[in-house]
């Protein structure tokens, strides 16, 4: 694997798995997954500003750059880009506008959030030219919104999602869980857990009954907890075919999201 902070002489097609650094499981699921999409696999560190609303989250960013490079390579990375700030951003910055869907969920608790993200996106997508490009299903509304800004501006790359990948007791492998201490990783299972009973009803309405639960922990501090069409990220209703549980809210200080496709294609009420 070779490590650089300019991209050349790319061989073709190639296969990007856009990450921010601090490695885990999670990440080297979508990097295997680029490896059976492409022999060349570019893996981009970088730690976008422009998408923490809370400079004290960016601040808090875990960073790990060896053990980074070690997983990288050992899941199949050929190369591992740390682009500068300067070489993402180099003139005056444009941001692109996530729209209404980035302003809502995540982007009521994050304004901007979403901004940042699909400007920083289009950025590495322009510096590497990829075929195909993999993100986690677990950040599903941030999916969503690359999905929709590369079908307008790089029509030519393909966006493949990748399962989230979970820990033994449930809970959705990200780079903050290493905030949270033995308490606030327990906590946080019922995330998950209120996350299969819900997504596992066969309506709408005891979906969201399901769902009531976690408003009644007191080690979480529910941001949002919805049912959504897929096709559209609104609120799901009896016309949405697929759908989606997603949650958010805090433990002991530390951000997490989640989300699981009910197990019924056709929820009605
Ligand atoms: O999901 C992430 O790690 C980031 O939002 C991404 C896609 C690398 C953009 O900075």
């Amino acid at each position: 694997m070779k490590e650089v902070d300019l991209l050349t002489d790319l061989n073709n097609p190639c296969a990007f798995v856009p990450t921010m650094g601090a490695l885990h499981a999670g990440h080297q699921s979508l990097i295997r997954r680029a490896r059976e999409l492409a022999d060349e696999v570019v893996v981009s560190i970088f730690v976008n500003p422009l998408q923490f609303e809370n400079k004290d989250d960016l601040a808090k960013y875990p960073s790990t750059p060896k053990h980074d490079s070690e997983l990288a390579s050992e899941a199949g990375a050929t190369i591992l880009w740390r682009p500068s700030y300067q070489s993402i951003y180099p003139g005056e910055l444009e941001k692109l506008s996530s729209g209404q869907i980035g302003r809502s969920f995540e982007g009521v608790h994050r304004p901007g959030h979403f901004d940042g993200v699909l400007t920083v996106v289009n950025r590495l997508f322009e510096l590497s030219r990829p075929k195909y490009a993999i993100f986690g299903e677990k950040d599903f509304q941030q999916l969503f919104l690359i999905k929709e800004m590369a079908a307008k501006l790089h029509p030519e790359i393909q966006i493949i999602a990748a399962p989230t990948i979970r820990d033994n007791s449930g809970l959705a492998l990200s780079s903050r869980n290493v905030r949270l201490s033995d308490q606030g990783l327990e906590g946080a299972q019922v995330i998950s857990k209120v996350l299969s009973a819900s997504s596992s009803e066969s309506s709408l309405t005891s979906a969201r009954q399901a769902l009531k639960q976690i408003e009644r922990q007191d080690s979480f501090t529910l941001d949002y907890a919805e049912i959504i069409d897929e096709e559209s990220f609104q609120v799901a209703d009896e016309s949405s075919i697929k759908t989606r549980v997603i949650i958010a809210g805090w433990i002991e200080g530390v951000r997490l999201i989640d989300n699981m496709a009910m197990q019924n294609s056709l929820v009605r009420a």
